[in-house]
């Protein structure tokens, strides 16, 4: 691999620079801001704390936020389309909504300072990704509704960099402002710039021999066998960035690119804990658990101990100290597959399919239930080139075999031909679920 030595991380931020207990005094005083703002101004968390008999001041340390009542994605719909908004809506310059594919849409808002914080904070992001002043920077995530795009577009002028705001779709029409505009870093969900890949060879181009340097990859859970894919088939650093609407948007974590080593939490704007996902019990330290989130400084929404449902374990700070970090995400708690008694994350599907010579990262699952047991089916695509027809059936064996082995559990193997599964433009949906069809 060519892939060039990262950048030195340089000069840092004031704020990144602080030591543990610094940040931990500055937490505690921003979540007792947070509680009672929330408590003061949204109707919901005030119902919630009362019926939880906690107050605003019960919090004299950051473990007493464990007293605090949980809040999920079914009491951001209840609110729907403005309840959780804690200033007048007049002051809320921006809203972002979630695609409300599983019902209500969620609505989040922001105030002219949130709007800044979140540009800084993707600004971070961007930099610790290796991005530089001056750099060019093709952001292919989607504008609109969607925090991808304008999250990165934002975070990528603040840091000083030009901007090309193509968001996603239009494929050949990315890959020729690749090629014209030669930008050092691209923004994109890791399932889309595979659906690049596939274009640089359509156009009979070198993926390798293009600008790009880093890419900041996140949106969809993305494994450490899909990293070394990108880097090796573009020769860029592939860096993941973790985020959620309803606690800002992208930039919520990011990986440093000198250690790419799962994503620093940057915890002066949100305080992150791991739960127990059936019990609502803190995870112990280390242990793996869904990340919960309290933002700390948001206006126009906070969040107190929001459930994402993303599955992870928090680490101590490495690059960055004084920042925990989150491994990289498994995968959400909903899209867990319970296959006859078992636990099955796709994740743990890409990582055997990436590891299987012949096999390309294009994959599928899906889920039916002709008799009364369910079966799962993967259909992959074998790597152009790959055809005969023994290799193939080689290579179905091979993860029959190894997702046995690993995940414990018999799955049905198709290896179906180059270019016809679908791909994605944004988030991809890898379950395909037909139980119930
Ligand atoms: O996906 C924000 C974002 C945009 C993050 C661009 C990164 C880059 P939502 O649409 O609200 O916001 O979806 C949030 O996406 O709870 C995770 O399940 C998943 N997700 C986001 N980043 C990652 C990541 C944006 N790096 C949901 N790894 C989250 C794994 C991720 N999953």
């Amino acid at each position: 691999m060519r892939l060039g030595d990262p950048p030195s991380p340089g000069e840092l931020d004031p704020a990144e620079r602080v030591s543990r207990d610094e940040l931990a005094a500055l937490q505690l005083r921003r979540l007792r801001w947070t509680l009672r703002h929330a408590y003061d101004n949204v109707p919901l968390y005030r119902r919630k704390f009362d019926e939880h008999g906690v107050h605003p001041d019960d919090c004299k340390e950051l473990g007493d936020l464990a007293a605090f009542p949980f809040t999920t994605k079914d009491d951001l719909r209840e609110s729907y389309p403005f309840g959780m908004f804690a200033v007048p809506r007049e002051q809320v310059v921006r809203v972002h909504a979630s695609s409300g594919t599983t019902g209500r849409p969620t609505v989040v808002g922001y105030t002219r300072r949130d709007i800044d914080t979140w540009a800084d904070l993707m600004a971070r992001s961007i930099r610790a990704s290796g991005g530089r002043p001056g750099d060019i920077v093709h952001v292919a995530y989607g504008y609109g509704l969607f925090t991808g795009g304008l999250g990165a577009h934002y975070g990528a002028e603040r840091l000083g960099c030009t901007v090309v705001p193509v968001s996603g779709g239009m494929t050949p029409r990315q890959v020729r402002l690749i090629t014209d505009f030669r930008p050092d870093i691209i923004m994109v969900t890791p399932s889309y710039m595979l659906a690049l890949l596939d274009e640089f060879d359509a156009q009979g181009l070198d993926a390798r021999a293009c600008s790009l340097r880093i890419g900041v990859f996140g949106a969809e859970p993305w494994t450490e066998e899909m990293r070394r894919e990108i880097e090796d088939r573009f020769d860029l650093h592939a860096v993941d960035v973790y985020g959620l609407s309803e606690v800002m948007g992208p930039g919520v974590a990011n990986e440093c690119v000198e250690s790419k080593d799962g994503l620093h939490v940057w915890e002066d704007h949100f305080y992150p804990e791991t739960v127990d996902p059936f019990t609502g019990a803190p995870a112990g330290e280390g242990e793996a658990g869904e990340l919960v989130f309290t933002t700390l400084t948001k206006e126009a929404m906070p969040v107190v101990r929001y459930r994402t449902r993303d599955l992870t374990r928090l680490l101590p700070g490495t690059a960055r100290p004084a920042f925990r970090r989150m491994e990289k995400v498994t995968g959400r708690t909903d899209d867990m597959i319970i296959l006859r008694g078992v636990n099955v994350f796709p994740t743990q599907i890409e990582e055997i399919v990436l590891r299987t010579p012949g096999l390309s990262p294009h994959f599928q699952v899906r889920l039916t239930r002709p008799g009364r047991l369910d079966v799962m089916t993967v259909r992959v695509e074998a790597r152009p080139g790959f055809e005969p027809r023994e290799g193939r059936e080689r290579a179905a064996a091979a993860l029959r075999g190894a997702v046995k082995d690993t995940v414990g559990v018999s799955v049905e193997v198709e290896v179906v031909d180059p270019e016809t599964l679908e791909r994605s433009v944004g988030k991809l949906k890898r379950v395909v679920d037909e139980r119930d069809a």
